[in-house]
């Protein structure tokens, strides 16, 4: 319900009731305190605006606030990528205790983020909403409490509140880290959700350690990339896979010691020969549904596969554990506690410092082309880096 401005008092027969300010009583505008108005019709609101029966315009706030009008992606419904509108009268959002605004330049596109909008996922938001984790930019403004950032400090997000399809986002400040110098924006929308998931998956569920081997099953996009890099500077054997020559290619000039093409008939079998009859130590695995089979014939004794992506089901044969005595891992960076988020981000703050991690951007649309980038992430002819949206 954007660009709509009610006549104060009145809207069709519906009462209109004065709105509390988010937290801080009524809004103000100079030195007269304003009211702005709800509808208390549910039928008149787009599902979820605001809570029960409330609804208010953008503008109004704009208009009664003095805030700022900002360009954003907005989902009203769930669906195909044509659910992703642009509007340009979505009020700035204001960061609240330990909160930052953050000026977007640019923000990572991630497969999950369509698996959201289309409504299948275990986690919906309440519409309308903007999505985005992964954004890049300089503090506008810091809440009151936040000691560690201040106004125009370059920085990156492991997570949004408000959405990073957006010109301004709000975050809460544990979810927000330094950009240093040598990274630029593109790179930095390029670290939250690919880095922090391969670490984790690395570490935190593989446990995988310096001269143990990994096979990263899908290594040419924003996680995989982050893993092959991650497990190089780590000491481990790298494998990795891509499904064209360019992918192949990054693959490999990004810490692969060996790069094998996915769609090929035999590649399992030349893993197979490569990496002998002790097998891999640990698979990262992008595509589960398609490889998991496989995956438990190429492990080691004690072998680990680690479930990043999947996008349906699979049949295996359990007995494939059973002598190798190895194991089928879950992850999800979203079950990561704070600690976890801190160690990770130590370990990575260290690989910008010393030089390892080195984002690889891919595709980059302007944010008008939303719903292209989330149209191409899922029929990609080729991952050839991380997609991103520039702002
Ligand atoms: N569990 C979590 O917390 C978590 C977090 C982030 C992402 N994910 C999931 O992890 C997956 C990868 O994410 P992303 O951001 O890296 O996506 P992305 O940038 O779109 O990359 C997709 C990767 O999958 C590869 N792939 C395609 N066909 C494959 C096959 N048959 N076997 C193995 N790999 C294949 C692609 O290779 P080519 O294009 O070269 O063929 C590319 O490397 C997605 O499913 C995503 O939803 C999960």
């Amino acid at each position: 319900m954007n660009g709509r401005l009610p006549r104060p008092g009145s809207f069709g027969s519906a009462p209109l009731l004065p709105l509390e300010a988010e937290g801080a009583g009524r809004w103000a505008c100079g030195a007269s305190a304003v009211h702005t108005y709800l509808l208390r019709s549910p039928a008149a609101r787009p599902a979820g605006e605001d809570g029960p029966g409330q609804l208010r315009s953008d503008i109004q706030i704009a208009m009664a606030t003095g805030r700022k009008l900002m360009r954003a992606i907005r989902v009203f419904e769930f669906g195909g990528p044509e659910v992703l509108k642009l509007q340009s009268d979505v009020a700035v959002p204001i960061p609240k205790e330990n909160q930052v605004l953050i000026r977007v330049h640019a923000c990572g596109v991630n497969p999950v983020e369509t698996y959201i909008r289309s409504g299948t996922y275990s986690r919906k938001p309440t519409l309308p909403y903007t999505p985005g984790t992964d954004v890049a930019g300089v503090i506008e403004a810091v809440g009151e409490g936040v000691t560690a950032f201040q106004k125009g400090d370059r920085v990156f997000t492991s997570s949004t509140i408000s959405g990073g399809y957006a010109e301004y986002a709000v975050a809460s400040d544990d979810t927000v880290f330094s950009l240093p110098d040598q990274l630029d924006f593109k790179q930095g929308a390029a670290i939250g959700i690919p880095y922090f998931t391969a670490y984790r998956a690395l570490f935190h569920r593989a446990h995988a350690k310096p001269g143990e081997s990994v096979l990263v099953h899908g290594a040419s996009g924003g996680v995989g990339l982050a893993a092959c890099q991650i497990a190089r500077a780590y000491g481990l054997k790298v494998l990795g896979t891509a499904g064209t020559e360019e992918g192949r290619s990054i693959v490999s000039g990004n810490g692969a010691h060996e790069v094998f093409n996915h769609r090929e008939t035999n590649y399992i079998d030349k893993i197979k020969a490569s990496v002998g009859e002790k097998g891999v130590n640990v698979i990262i695995e992008m595509l589960s549904n398609v490889n998991l089979s496989n995956d438990l014939s190429l492990l080691s004794y004690g072998g680990r596969v680690i479930v990043v992506g999947s996008r349906g089901p699979v049949e295996i044969n359990p007995r494939d554990t059973m002598v190798k005595e190895s194991s089928i891992i879950g992850t999800a960076l979203f079950s990561s506690t704070k600690e976890d988020i801190r160690g990770s981000a130590a370990a990575l703050q260290a690989g910008m410092e010393t030089g390892w991690l080195k984002p690889v951007v891919g595709p980059q649309y302007p944010l008008e082309k939303a719903a292209q980038a989330h149209e191409s992430i899922i029929h990609s002819n080729g991952a050839s880096g991380k997609m991103i949206l520039l702002l």
